[in-house]
């Protein structure tokens, strides 16, 4: 027997694909990054996806630990000429504030459906915001200090 609702079910499996589409976004800056030269500000990229992957390994969890069906949904392609750091930087922070949202509504969700095992799991992964907005915050705003190439070169020059 499942001990998870329908929509929370669904809302859960989309999750998986919000967390490893950011998994790609970050990999995909990673390697952006690191063809600019700039592979210190790389890494941080890739340390991003790595907690991303987690991320969705974490969802995939909750919902076999609640014997819920799990799919992975599709994930669309990331594919993107930033034409400045700060583009990039900008994409990083929206996309967490993004992530909030959207685990937000699943809070909701899950309130509303009495689920308090998913519920304390949100609130776990909605405290992790804290740090990844203090991560994206201080990239944009050295970004928006340094928002030329090379300028960059010196900022990665310096770890990053
Ligand atoms: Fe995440």
């Amino acid at each position: 027997m499942t001990l998870i609702g329908e929509s929370l079910r669904s809302a859960l499996n989309e999750q998986v694909g919000h967390e490893f589409h950011n998994a790609n976004i970050y990999m995909f800056m990673c390697a952006f990054l690191r063809n600019k030269g700039l592979d210190n500000l790389a890494k941080l990229f890739e340390t991003q996806h790595e907690e991303e992957i987690g991320h969705g390994k974490e969802f995939v969890s909750l919902l076999t630990d609640l014997n819920a069906d799990v799919f992975i949904p599709e994930i669309d392609e990331v594919n993107t000429q930033f034409i400045s750091i700060v583009g990039l930087a900008q994409l990083y922070l929206d996309r967490e504030m993004l992530t909030t949202t959207s685990l937000g509504e699943i809070l909701k969700l899950a309130i509303n459906d009495n689920n308090y095992v998913v519920e304390q799991k949100m609130r776990e992964m909605i405290a992790k915001q804290q740090k990844e907005y203090e991560e994206a915050t201080s990239f944009l705003d050295k970004a928006s200090l340094l928002p030329e190439w090379w300028q960059c070169a010196l900022w990665d020059a310096a770890g990053g």
